[in-house]
């Protein structure tokens, strides 16, 4: 009896754990799930192990493979050797027993492809280009123990890697993550730490909302009242109280020289920084500065309350638009993305039907108002058409809120839709590029939890968002091939005029962006929320606590 409760002790030690090999649920943690995954037996033990490199591949991305080499060594306490010799590719094909990490050039992979094979005495892994890489190394680390996200030595951990094969590609090529640092201003290591977490789950644009009526944050030298005046408020109203201020003058702004660290520090991550100047709505801060670029002439003061300010540029004066041209060939220079976004939500046109000169410049312009739009939207859409068609002699796009549909938009326009999924529905069905970014499912200013338990939040701009509905969203619902042709892809807005502090931020940011990297990278058959938030929990909230993020632990 003894001994057969022995041997059926020993039976159960020694099996398998049921269905642990195929369930990825079990195995793998990796967020973004990868496109395809197919799980083998046994481990590879990282830690101490060779990283051959070939050099066909660029040295930027090396030196990303070699610096992963580094910190396992580092962490582990064991060597490991980097290696970039000629030809590694034509001596795996003839002695295909090379031991240890190699990585390859694999030229017929899309830029952001790669793919891993584990087995226990090797890693290979191939990529074309530098987010592909990229995405190789973040794959391989959240493959690994968490703590080698960590600085902390412990030489007791192997970093092991389970053997498996991995093919992996984002569905979607614009994968977004917007801030708002004119509410409230984050300083440049916070903005740092900010990309650091987007780039671990694979995002690739940085949206930066630089300007708007709280606070003008980019430091222009041919306007210097920009940053003089219009980067400083008189005080911020508390909470929800309309008509207070806590009198205390808030501001800040980034110098030319910060902005480029920024944009270097984003690209060696593998994000395109995109920055935002809100026009010609959002612009209380341009016009404290400048008050001759408005209607009225002011006077203007910064705005210490949150919402929608009457008072906007005046395209009635040519001085606006040099105005325009001169701050966006300098944003140019700092800013080498191909896209520039230009606002253009929430612009009351109130001062417009009362200014001469905005009525002026319908009138010589020959703009009529008709059953769907006023004269003074189709101003508007003047405006956009100016700064666009400055823009494309520069050889940059625009990117604009889903109001610069209202009127008439002109082609190579792309139109990021956040009323709702509305006007990417509109914008794809007309030809023109769309970026999903729908308050619906992306606004993460939004409360992250039911309606019944918002009062004990700590205080946000309203609504309900929480971390399931932002991963159930499906940004291609209701489009047909065409439309869904043009969907580059989604991004979550983080506006702060309730965030105030880095604490909030990360809190308001975390866990959510994770559920935003699946719906952005994976394909819908590979979704699966059971298993994301498992991973979550196993892996992506062990980043979080070695990193120092603050997150919401409750979902
Ligand atoms: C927006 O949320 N006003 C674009
Ligand atoms: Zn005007």
């Amino acid at each position: 009896m003894n001994r057969l409760i022995c041997t059926l002790t020993l039976a159960m030690m020694l099996a398998p754990l049921p269905l642990a090999a195929k369930d990825k649920t079990v195995e793998i943690n990796v967020i973004p799930y990868p496109q395809s995954v197919e799980i083998g037996k046994g481990q590879f033990k990282a830690a101490g192990a060779t990283f051959n490199c070939d050099q066909a591949i660029d040295q930027k991305s090396q030196r990303q493979i070699k610096s992963l080499a580094d910190h396992i060594t580092l962490v582990s306490g064991r060597t490991c050797s980097f290696a970039s010799p000629f030809g590694l590719k034509a001596s795996m094909e003839r002695n295909s027993r090379i031991k240890g990490f190699v990585f390859l050039k694999d030229a017929s992979m899309g830029p952001e492809e790669y793919s891993i094979e584990v087995t226990k005495k090797s890693c290979i892994v191939k990529a074309s280009a530098y987010n592909g890489f990229l995405y190789s190394l973040e794959t391989l680390k959240q493959l690994m123990d968490p703590s080698i996200f960590g600085n902390d030595i412990d030489g007791s951990q192997r970093f092991r890697i389970p053997c498996v094969t991995i093919k992996d590609k984002p569905r979607f090529s614009y994968r977004g993550m917007h801030l708002d640092c004119a509410r409230h201003f984050f300083s440049v290591e916070e903005v740092k730490k900010y990309l650091d977490v987007m780039a671990i789950f694979k995002l690739n644009r940085f949206h930066w909302h630089l300007t708007d009526d709280q606070g003008w944050r980019v430091e222009i030298k041919k306007y210097p009242r920009l940053t003089e005046t219009g980067a400083f408020r008189n005080g911020t109203m508390v909470g929800k109280q309309w008509d207070s201020n806590d009198g205390v003058r808030y501001g800040g702004y980034y110098t030319q020289e910060q902005m480029k660290e920024i944009v270097a520090y984003a690209a060696a991550k593998g994000i395109t920084v995109i920055p935002e100047i809100d026009l010609p709505g959002h612009m209380l801060g341009a016009l404290a500065s400048y008050p001759e670029l408005g209607c009225t002439g002011g006077p203007y003061e910064v705005w210490t309350r949150w919402g929608v300010s009457d008072q906007v540029l005046c395209p009635g004066k040519e001085a606006m638009f040099t105005f325009l041209e001169d701050m966006f060939t300098e944003l140019m220079d700092i800013f080498p993305s191909e896209y520039l976004h230009i606002g253009g939500d929430e612009c009351p046109k109130k001062e417009w039907e009362k200014c001469p000169d905005c009525q002026a410049r319908i009138k010589e312009l020959g703009i009529k108002g008709d059953d769907k739009h006023s004269a003074e939207q189709y101003l508007q859409s003047y405006v956009t058409a100016r700064v666009q068609k400055f823009l494309n002699e520069h050889g940059r796009k625009i990117i604009g809120w889903d109001e610069i549909l209202e009127g008439d938009l002109a082609e190579g326009a792309t139109v990021m839709s956040w009323r709702g999924v509305k006007g990417g529905i509109e914008a794809s069905a007309k030809g023109f590029d769309v970026i999903m970014t729908p308050n619906t499912y992306c606004y993460f200013d939004y409360y992250q939890c039911e309606e019944p338990s918002i009062a004990k939040e700590p205080l946000a701009i309203g609504g309900s968002l929480p971390l399931e509905k932002v991963y159930s969203y499906e940004p291609l619902e209701g489009l047909d091939a065409n439309q869904q042709k043009h969907i580059l892809g989604v991004q979550a807005n983080l506006w702060t005029e309730y965030i105030a502090t880095n604490d909030y931020l990360e809190y308001m940011l975390l866990p959510r962006l994770t559920a935003l990297s699946e719906v952005q990278w994976c394909k819908p058959s590979d979704k699966d929320y059971v298993r994301f938030t498992k991973a979550m929990e196993a892996e992506a909230f062990r980043i979080f606590d070695i990193l120092g993020y603050n997150y919401r632990k409750n979902f």
